[in-house]
C-alpha cells in the first residue's frame, strides 16, 4: 500500500499518478487534498508520512507545487527520508543508496509522464544495503538527538 498526498498544487500531479498506478494494479491511499481549494502541504505530508512510519503503508508518494516544501515537512517526520527528485537518477538512487521512503515530485516542476517514470523507478528499486546502511544508521541516529 503506498500512501500519496499533495496540496492544491500537487493535486493535478496526484490524479495523474493514481490513475497510472490503477493501471498497473498498484495500491494506494490518498491522504489529500481532494480538490484545487488552497491549502497547507504540511497537513498532507504529516498524514501520509505517520501511515508509512506506523506500517500501515510502505512508502510515500507527496506532491506540491515544487516538491521541495513538502518534502521539508516529511523529513520532520521521525523514520522518515523524504527525497525531492526530478530526474531518473536521483529517484532511483535514492532508494539505491539513501533507502527513501518517500518521493517528493513537483506539480509545477515535473510533468505527468516523467513523473509516472520516477514513480516506477523509485517503487522498484530496493536498497542496497552494505557500505549505505552506517550511513542511514547515522542519519537516525541525528534524528534521535531530538
Ligand atoms: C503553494 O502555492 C506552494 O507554495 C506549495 O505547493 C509548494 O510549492 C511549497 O513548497
Amino acid at each position: 500500500m503506498i500512501a500519496l498526498g499533495s496540496d492544491h498544487g500537487g493535486f493535478e500531479l496526484k490524479q495523474a499518478i493514481m490513475k497510472h498506478l490503477d493501471e498497473k494494479g498498484v495500491e494506494y491511499k490518498d491522504f489529500g487534498t481532494y480538490s484545487t481549494d488552497s491549502c497547507d502541504y504540511p497537513d498532507y505530508a504529516k498524514a501520509a508520512c505517520q501511515a508509512v512510519t506506523k506500517g500501515e503503508c510502505e512508502k510515500a508518494i507527496l506532491i506540491c507545487g515544487t516538491g521541495i516544501g513538502i518534502s521539508m515537512a516529511a523529513n520532520k517526520v521521525k523514520g522518515i527520508r523524504a527525497a525531492c527528485c526530478s530526474d531518473y537518477f536521483s529517484a532511483k538512487y535514492t532508494r539505491l543508496h539513501n533507502d527513501a521512503n518517500a518521493l517528493c515530485m513537483g506539480g509545477r516542476v515535473v510533468g505527468p509522464g516523467l513523473a509516472c517514470e520516477l514513480v516506477d523507478v523509485f517503487l522498484e528499486t530496493e536498497f542496497e544495503g552494505g557500505r549505505h546502511q552506517k550511513r542511514i544508521d547515522k542519519i537516525t541516529a541525528i534524528e534521535n538527538e531530538r
